[in-house]
């Protein structure tokens, strides 16, 4: 692979000749629109398909409809350079590529269950209207023998056509948030197929980033990025790695958060005991923090639907439902914190700082912040919230909250802070002008983020999860 300059303003991209592919994506939404921008952005002709007609026609004028760090440049740029267009018609854009991204959403049933059906729907629309020889690509976060079903619908619906095609599982790990750095410089890229052709043309698909040899939109300067595994398997273990993995991070932030209320009971300090064991190089520091638990589109979903395919094939993974189950716990462990420090929650006035699942996202689904507003507004307090990117998509779901400009604003005239998601803003704030504007010096950490000897010395009295109380 070599270098050229695409034009004087955009410099260098990574060149892929002969190897640039066609490429559709289809469903633009955190993964589907970090899919196709960073494929474009190593030199692929990319079409982005999605059903929703109000995000096609943002993401046509360059602009995107969630927050996510560098993603707008990069969707601006490449559209601009006319290798990213949009679309809501799923016909000629999966007509004129070579390779089909499925990257549309795998929602919750009310079992527990992974909805299928937009895969389902995706699947026939390509059956149905494509003669050449597709990659069809199951990027989406799917139970094991998805890729199975859809081999069959694609057989059943193309028959008539004679339409080709070869499935590759080719499960996605980013995580919101710093998703355009992790889809570039991941840890692994898995590709499950039973093809050697579909895996060859996955693998060429990939290899900038296989080999690092693009020039990086994110660290401008960086030379050396280690590279990542490439794994080849079968379809069934690409779908159950991804399950497996997001499973096993959350058992070990439950397992923290269990350790945390030991804690608490035996007055150890769990930062001391998470130091403690992260040191072990078997451990790991990653995913041992504790606080009021795991959320977002991936983990609490990625758990539900991991236990009811084990159910289905007849086994009890009792494990995970436990590991589930503590994380339900924390929402309830830490709203009784409050009430037994202000006895009463009912009409009192209470701050809270983050709403989105995690910080640097504006993503709220299944946030463990917006679990604790919930249990606030049952318990009929007043509840006042700031979020540095979150605030329009909460509004949406909870109109009757008052929305502040900033955390002193949500602050004043509080008689307790709840901190729910460490954005880094929160940390410097002036913490000494908070405490002067609250009805009652309270907070309550809920990411033991902030520093607890600061806030005990400027005259807090600063809960956090499994350390001791100060002062
Ligand atoms: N969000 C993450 O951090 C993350 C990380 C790894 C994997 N995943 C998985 O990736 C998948 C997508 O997640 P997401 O967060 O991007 O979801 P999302 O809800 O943000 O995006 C899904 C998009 O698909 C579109 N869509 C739905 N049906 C469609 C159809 N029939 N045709 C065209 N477009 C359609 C929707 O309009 C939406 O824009 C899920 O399976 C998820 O579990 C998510």
């Amino acid at each position: 692979m070599v270098e050229r300059n695409d034009s004087a303003d955009n410099g260098p991209v990574a060149f892929l000749g002969d190897a640039s592919m066609r490429i559709a994506v289809v469903g633009c939404g955190y993964v589907g629109l970090v899919t196709a921008a960073c494929l474009a952005e190593l030199g692929h002709e990319v079409v982005g398909v999605d059903d929703d007609t109000h995000k096609i026609t943002l993401l046509s004028k360059g602009q995107i409809p969630i927050f996510e760090s560098h993603l707008a440049e990069l969707v601006a740029g490449n559209v601009k350079r006319g290798r990213l267009k949009f679309t809501r018609d799923i016909v000629p854009a999966s007509q004129q590529a070579e390779v089909i991204f499925i990257c549309v959403g795998t929602p919750p049933l009310e079992n527990g269950e992974a909805d299928l059906s937009a895969i389902d729907k995706v699947a026939r629309a390509v059956a149905n209207n494509c003669q050449t020889y597709k990659v069809v690509v199951e990027k989406s976060t799917v139970p094991v023998r998805t890729g199975h079903e859809l081999e069959r619908i694609l057989r059943v619906y193309g028959a008539r056509s004679g339409f080709t095609y070869d499935v590759v599982s080719n499960p996605e790990f980013l995580r919101e948030g710093t998703a355009v750095e992790d889809f570039l410089h991941p840890d692994r890229i898995v590709i499950g197929a039973q093809s050697e052709k579909a895996r060859a043309m996955l693998e060429e698909l990939y290899r900038p980033i296989l080999e690092q040899t693009f020039k990086c939109p994110v660290h401008r300067n960086c030379v050396e990025r280690p590279k990542p595994r490439f794994l080849a398997t079968d379809i069934a273990s690409a779908e159950l790695i991804k399950h497996a993995s997001n499973s096993f991070l959350a058992l070990k932030i439950s397992y923290v958060n269990a350790l945390a209320d030991l804690c608490e009971t035996f007055g150890a300090d769990v930062t001391m005991v998470a130091e403690g064991m992260g040191a072990d190089r078997r451990i790991g520091h990653a995913f041992l923090r504790p606080g009021i638990g795991f959320g977002g589109f991936c983990f609490p979903k990625d758990l539900q639907a991991f236990i009811r395919i084990a159910e289905r094939g007849g086994h009890d993974f009792a494990l995970l439902r436990e590991a589930e189950k503590i994380n339900l716990g924390r929402i309830d462990h830490f709203v009784e914190k409050l009430r037994s420090a202000l006895w009463v929650i009912a009409d009192k006035q209470i701050a809270v700082l983050g709403l989105s699942f995690k910080p640097n996202t504006d993503d709220i689904r299944f946030s463990p912040a917006l679990a604790v507003v919930s249990r606030l507004l049952e318990h009929k307090a007043k509840v006042r919230v700031y979020d540095p990117k979150a605030m329009e998509k909460t509004k949406q779901a909870f109109p009757q909250l008052t929305y502040c400009r900033d955390a002193y604003e949500a602050a004043s005239g509080s008689e307790a802070l709840l901190l729910t998601t460490e954005w880094e803003d929160f940390r410097t704030l002036d913490w000494a002008r908070i405490r002067e504007s609250m009805g009652r010096a309270l907070v309550l950490d809920g990411r033991n983020f902030l520093d607890a000897k600061e806030l005990a010395a400027l005259g807090f009295e600063y809960h956090s999860i499994g350390r001791p109380k100060l002062p």
